[in-house]
């Protein structure tokens, strides 16, 4: 690794950067972060990353989700539950529908920072700077809130800390047991198609594991029946912060970013020249890397050989956002060249950053249609291309939330407003995040038959 040091970001540009007044107050906040207890290990990054390398062969499906931006505001026991109940739900039925392993990782545990289109949001005659993520500023669209505040780190940190313990603890402690399959479902809708179909596959899932406790196959001799993997992840953005959890490891020597297991690259924040590649391509945690149709296939090569030099299988997830309708057209060119080079990546897709609108009501939201021919379209391309559609990454709540429009469920434009929540983009509820695994796991299923 040619001259590089977890700060040497600090001579390139770099863009989405707050510019805190108080320079003071951020030295002695990343002096204290620096000394505060990693939130990952080394150890479970490569866990993470040899998982991955599975999905880079096509033997495992990666499953990606959570928040668009965690918010200090709505954060609490609940609310973690609830999200990894749906995301355990999930991919329950992609590993039955698929056959196969489901990677799990969350849009959590450190999801804070926000890129933003416009530096300044504007309301009737007054302007000012944009909402960055809990992390920076806050939303309140006051002057004093908006005010980049390097104290919110360590407050993300403890939010991160906090929810990290309580998810390792469902994960570990008899939450995720598959004996308990039924029990994810009972707060759903009875009696609808979605909860219906949930029961019949848990039904079958229920027999499957008394014919296999008949066999002596128990929770107490395969504990992946009764625990489960959860990994946290989120955008590699906001440098300072970044930087002072970033520490070598103890048993390898290697530099580790410890804020989160797999750490991704924005849309808007991935010039080969600047701060954030510069950052990442000295970490040895698996990465991420959104691609827009902005992204040509030599950029991509570019970007690859400067975050993966060794070719290894698990380092590198792209998350292509294409938009619908856009999916064929421009995915096609990227998925040929990646195959051409002999580039090992997972592909995944992220059927939600593209699909942003305006509503009528004036509502930023999503519709369900768009993001269900979004996800479509990426089995149909790696059908075509011969090569392995390797997951899905989706904004989404455990809540009842309606930000997006559609699903079985059908929220309407006008209902938006009933439980808008979200602190930035409009996530898939409960309900929406189920229908749409089914969805993925009929694709799986027709992919390989
Ligand atoms: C995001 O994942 O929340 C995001 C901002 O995505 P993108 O960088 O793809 O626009
Ligand atoms: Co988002």
């Amino acid at each position: 690794m040619t001259n590089w040091t977890p700060s040497s970001w600090r001579d390139k540009p770099a863009l989405q950067l707050p510019k805190y007044p108080d320079q003071e107050a951020l030295k002695s906040v990343e002096a204290r972060l620096a000394k505060l207890p990693p939130l990952v290990f080394a150890g479970e990054a490569r866990t993470l990353k040899a998982k991955l390398a599975n999905v880079a062969h096509g033997k495992a499906f990666l499953l990606q989700g959570g928040d668009c931006a965690e918010s200090f505001e709505e954060f609490g026991a609940n609310k973690i539950r609830d999200t990894f109940r749906v995301l355990l739900q999930m991919a329950v039925v992609m590993t039955f529908g698929g056959g196969m392993p489901v990677v799990k990782v969350g849009r959590v545990a450190g999801q804070f920072a926000k890129p933003r289109s416009s530096d300044d949001e504007t309301q009737g005659d007054v302007t000012l700077p944009s909402y960055r993520g809990d992390i920076i500023n806050d939303i309140a669209f006051t002057e004093g809130a908006r005010v980049p505040n390097p104290q919110r780190m360590l407050d993300a940190y403890h939010q991160a800390s906090s929810t990290l313990n309580l998810l390792r603890a469902f994960a570990r402690g008899g939450y995720a047991d598959l004996n308990k399959v039924h029990q994810w479902n009972l707060e759903f809708v009875h009696d609808s198609p979605l909860s219906q179909r949930f029961e019949d596959m848990a039904r079958q899932i229920g027999e499957a594991l008394k014919f296999m406790q008949a066999c002596g196959v128990t929770g107490e001799t395969v504990p992946a029946l009764r625990e489960t993997e959860f990994y946290t992840s989120h955008e590699a953005l906001l440098l300072p912060y970044e930087e002072a959890m970033t520490r070598t490891d103890s048993l390898t020597g290697e530099w580790y970013d410890t804020s989160g297991h797999l750490l991704w690259i924005g849309a808007r924040t991935h010039q080969a020249e600047n701060a954030q590649i510069e950052f990442v391509r000295g970490i040895k945690n698996p990465l991420g890397l959104k691609c827009s149709p902005a992204m040509t296939p030599d950029e991509l090569i570019r970007l690859i050989d400067i975050l993966n030099p060794e070719n290894e299988a698990g380092r590198i997830t792209l998350i292509a956002r294409m938009g619908a309708g856009k999916v064929i057209e421009s995915l096609t060119p990227l998925v040929q060249r990646v195959k051409a080079e002999g580039r090992h990546v997972v592909w995944s897709c992220d059927p939600m950053h593209g699909n942003v609108e305006k509503s009528s009501s004036g509502y930023k939201t999503r519709r369900f249609e768009n993001i269900l021919s979004e996800v479509r379209d990426f089995f149909a391309v790696h059908k075509a291309e011969g090569t392995w559609p390797g997951g899905v990454h989706f904004e989404l709540t455990g809540d009842n939330v309606t930000e997006c429009t559609g699903g079985s469920y059908e929220v309407k434009d006008e209902d938006l407003g009933d439980r808008y929540h979200t602190a930035c983009d409009p996530r898939l509820n409960a309900n929406q995040s189920l229908e749409l695994a089914f969805l993925v796991a009929d694709e799986l299923k027709a992919f390989q038959s």
